[in-house]
């Protein structure tokens, strides 16, 4: 069967929707027509980010909110256009938005900057901004990011007063440091929520900027399984079920995928692996990932289209229940 974006949102829309504080209120004048984006500043601040509000935006219609962070030395447009949340051909329904860092990188990364207001606060402030001006459903905001805006999702959801304003969470191929010694962030200490946590993370195994296990160096990376792990035993979920191959499913016999079931929640914790992958978003549009490094991007334009996977992951763990969740995902 072949679900669309469209069908999912109906589906996800008949959960019990919070709306925010915009709602009813005309757009803002400098925001961007339904169907486009535009780059904006936080006022107050000095940080900057991309709306993209969706074609089918309504001022008394609460919608869901998809922040997306870009990878380290990259930037907001480049995210853009690599995770694809503003191409109405995906997303009709979401509000995007891409963050911009102060300085190239997250929270985390060692090289980020950790001077407060820090990412963690404008993140903070950034989702209490749109919901003052856009109609949000508070219960269905996400965070997804790449590389080091992956694991800077993971920092969101670590963080107790952020973290439990977002839903749902999804990296691609995340950069998982070891974050106890990093001033303004520290252990993860979730906050406690009947909701639990649902996590999902890519990975290419051939990754050498974010290598699948882990590396040594100076700025530790962490084995991405011992993030999937920690955020299944958040979640009170067990091991992962056996690992399930289907290229009718993935369109290819090189991904892999593992679910986390959680008492009596089926999926909430999710795994793809990306044989003969690398540090590459693998999607059937050209994007920024072959363009600068196509060394790390062997299987070309692969027919495997990780937006499609990804926006539909963050859409159904927002219906009642999480059911069906443990189910592959159609194309
Ligand atoms: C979590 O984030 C909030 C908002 O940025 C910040 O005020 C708080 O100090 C953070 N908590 C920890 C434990 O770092
Ligand atoms: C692959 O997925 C399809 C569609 O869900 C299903 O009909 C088929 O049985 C699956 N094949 C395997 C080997 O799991």
């Amino acid at each position: 069967m072949r679900l669309t974006s469209l069908s999912l949102a109906a589906l996800a829309a008949s959960a019990n929707a919070a709306p925010s504080a915009g709602c009813g209120q005309a757009i803002p004048p400098k925001y961007p027509s339904p169907g486009s984006s535009t780059d904006l500043k936080l006022p107050g601040s000095d940080r900057r980010y991309i709306l993209y509000i969706p074609p089918n935006y309504d001022i008394n219609t609460p919608a869901p909110v998809y922040f997306s962070f870009h990878g380290a030395t990259k930037d907001m447009s480049e995210q853009e256009d690599l995770s694809q949340f503003s191409n109405p051909e995906f997303n009709q329904d979401g509000i995007a938005l891409y963050p911009n860092s102060k300085n190239g990188y997250w929270l985390s990364n060692p090289k980020a900057e950790t001077a407060r207001p820090n990412d963690l606060d404008f993140t903070n402030d950034l989702l209490t901004h749109m919901e003052a001006k856009l109609c949000i459903d508070t219960s269905r905001v996400y965070s997804a990011g790449k590389s080091n805006g992956g694991g800077f999702t993971g920092v969101i959801a670590c963080n107790a007063t952020v973290g439990r304003r977002f839903a749902a969470f999804a990296a691609v191929n995340g950069a998982w440091y070891n974050t106890d010694d990093i001033p303004g962030v520290g252990p993860c200490q979730p906050a406690q929520r009947e909701e639990g946590y649902p996590f999902l993370e890519f990975h290419g195994t051939t990754d050498t900027t974010a290598p699948i296990d882990g590396n040594d160096e100076a700025s530790a990376k962490l084995p991405v399984i011992d993030i999937l792990e920690l955020w299944a035993e958040n979640n009170g979920c067990g091991s992962h079920e056996p690992w399930v191959k289907n290229d009718t499913v993935f369109e290819t016999p090189l991904v892999k995928h593992a679910v986390w079931n959680c008492g009596g929640r089926d999926g909430v914790v999710q795994h793809y692996r990306e044989g003969e992958n690398g540090h590459c978003w693998p999607s059937t549009v050209t994007n920024d990932d072959y363009e600068s490094h196509p060394d790390q991007c062997p299987l070309g334009k692969y027919v495997f289209q990780r937006y499609r996977v990804h926006l539909r992951f963050l859409q159904r763990v927002s219906t009642p229940g999480l059911k069906g969740l443990g189910v592959p995902f159609t194309s």
